[in-house]
C-alpha cells in the first residue's frame, strides 16, 4: 500500500536558507536572525534586505534600496484604472491579485519568447522591489476606493510603515500604532514552504515569471485555512461581539465541527513563534485605544479554545483584532499580509531559480481498471 503524504504534511522537499521554522525549540529564524529581534528593532524594508540578500543592510544599502523603489510607489494609472474596473464589492484579495497581475504584464510586454520572462537575476531583483514598493499604494487605495475616497501620494518623511498607515488613513500616523504596524509586517514577511510561497516555488519551477508566481501566491493566501485567517478572526469577533458570550458560542461552534480561525497550525503544534511578539503589539495598541473589551474577548476566546482542545494561536488571531484597532477594515487584512508576505515569495522565488528542478510530484491511482469504448476497432 502506498504511503500517502495527504497535504504533503511532513514531507521535507527542498532545501531552503531563507528562514528556518523549528516547531521544537519554537522559534524562527529569518537568515539566521530570530524573528523577535528583528521584530524588535528592524524597519521592515531593512528585514525585506536581509530575506532579498542574506545580509542586514548597511544604512548606505538601505538608503540605495529606498532610492531604487521611489518610482514605483505611486499608484501607477494603469493599476488604478485596472481596480476601477473591478465592482466596489470586489474582495480586496481579487483587487489585489489583479493589479499584481496588470504590473507583471506591464513589464512584460512585448517579451513574445516565453523563456525569456523569467528574466535575469537582476531583473528578478527589481521586480521584487517593484512590487514590495507598489503594493503599499494598492492595499491603501483599495480600502479608500471602497469608502469613496481618493489615493493617497506616498510622503518622502516617512518610512514604509508610516507611509502604510498614511496612504491608508491620510492623518498623521501614531509612532506606537507605526512600531506596531511596522512589527506584524516583519513577523508576517516569511515563513519557509507555507502553501503561498510553495505555490510560488511550484510556479517557478516551470521557468514561468515572477509575476505569474506572485499572482498565484495571492491566491493560495486568500484561503481562511491560510492567510484569509486574520480576516476569519475579526468576522469571528464581531459574531461574537462580547467575552461574555464566548462560552455558548465556542458550545455551538465545536459541536458543529467548525474551525475555529487563528488557532492552529501545520508545523508548530505548541504555539507559533510569532504570537508573543504580536499579542504584545495588540496589547499595546488595547492600551493606546483604551479598548479593554476586545482585549477581554480575545484572552476569553484564548483561555477557553486551548483549555478545551489544547490547540494553540497562530499569528493570525493577534494580527486580526490589532489590524482592527489600527482602523483597517477587516476586509483589508489579507492583502496586508500580501504586502508583507511578498518579500518571502520572491526571496523564495529567486532561491528556486538560482537552483531550480520542475516540481511535479507522483499520485496514486485509485480510478476505475482499463476500460473500452463499444465497437471501437484501432486504427490498424
Ligand atoms: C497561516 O504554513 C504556514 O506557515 C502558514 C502561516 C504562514 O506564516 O505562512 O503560518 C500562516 O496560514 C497560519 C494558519 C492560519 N489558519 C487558521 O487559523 C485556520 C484554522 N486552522 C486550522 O484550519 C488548522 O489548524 C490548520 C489548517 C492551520 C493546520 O491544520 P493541519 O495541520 O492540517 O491539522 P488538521 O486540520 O488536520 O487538524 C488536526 C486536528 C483536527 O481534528 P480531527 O479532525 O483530527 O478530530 O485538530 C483540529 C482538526 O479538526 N483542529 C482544529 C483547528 N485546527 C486544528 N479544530 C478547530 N479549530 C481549529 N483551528
Amino acid at each position: 500500500m502506498t504511503d500517502i503524504k495527504k497535504g504533503l504534511a511532513g514531507v521535507v522537499v527542498d532545501y531552503t536558507a531563507v528562514s528556518k521554522v523549528n516547531p521544537e525549540t519554537n522559534s524562527l529564524l529569518y537568515r539566521g536572525y530570530p524573528v523577535q529581534e528583528l521584530a524588535a528593532t528592524q524597519p521592515a524594508d531593512a528585514v525585506a534586505y536581509l530575506l532579498w540578500n542574506g545580509e542586514l543592510p548597511t544604512a548606505e544599502q538601505l538608503e540605495a534600496q529606498r532610492e531604487d523603489g521611489r518610482p514605483w510607489r505611486a499608484l501607477a494609472p494603469e493599476v488604478k484604472a485596472a481596480i476601477d474596473a473591478l465592482p466596489l464589492d470586489s474582495h480586496p484579495m481579487d483587487e489585489v491579485r489583479t493589479a499584481v497581475s496588470v504590473i507583471g504584464a506591464l513589464d512584460l510586454a512585448g517579451i513574445e519568447n516565453v523563456l525569456d520572462a523569467v528574466g535575469t537575476v537582476e531583473q528578478n531583483r527589481e521586480r521584487s522591489l517593484h512590487l514590495y514598493a507598489a503594493l503599499p499604494a494598492i492595499v491603501a487605495y483599495g480600502q479608500r476606493r471602497r469608502h469613496g475616497l481618493e489615493p493617497i501620494e506616498w510622503r518622502e518623511d516617512l518610512d514604509y510603515a508610516a507611509n502604510f498607515l498614511w496612504m491608508t488613513f491620510g492623518e498623521e500616523p501614531d509612532p506606537l500604532v507605526v512600531d506596531a504596524f511596522n512589527r506584524s509586517l516583519v513577523l508576517y514577511a516569511e515563513h519557509s514552504f507555507n502553501a503561498s510561497t510553495f505555490t510560488a516555488r511550484v510556479i517557478t519551477s516551470t521557468l514561468s515569471d515572477l509575476y505569474s508566481a506572485v499572482v498565484g501566491a495571492i491566491g493560495a493566501l486568500k484561503g481562511p485555512l491560510h492567510g484569509g485567517a486574520n480576516e476569519a478572526v475579526m468576522h469571528i469577533f464581531d459574531e461574537i461581539g462580547e467575552a461574555s458570550n464566548v462560552v455558548p458560542w465556542l458550545d455551538e461552534a465545536l459541536a458543529s465541527k467548525r474551525k475555529i480561525m487563528g488557532f492552529g497550525h501545520r508545523v508548530y503544534k505548541r504555539g507559533d513563534s510569532r504570537v508573543p511578539t504580536m499579542q504584545a503589539a495588540f496589547y499595546s495598541l488595547v492600551e493606546h485605544y483604551d479598548r479593554a473589551d476586545i482585549r477581554e474577548l480575545y484572552d476569553t476566546l484564548e483561555g477557553e479554545f486551548v483549555g478545551r482542545k489544547g490547540i494553540y494561536p497562530n499569528l493570525d488571531y493577534p494580527s486580526g483584532p490589532a489590524y482592527n484597532l489600527m482602523g483597517f477594515d477587516t476586509l483589508t487584512f489579507t492583502p496586508l499580509f500580501v504586502a508583507a508576505r511578498v518579500v518571502g515569495w520572491t526571496a523564495h522565488i529567486m532561491e528556486q531559480m538560482a537552483a531550480n528542478a520542475l516540481i511535479r510530484p507522483l499520485s496514486e491511482y485509485n480510478g476505475p481498471d482499463e476500460r473500452h469504448i463499444e465497437g471501437y476497432v484501432a486504427d490498424t
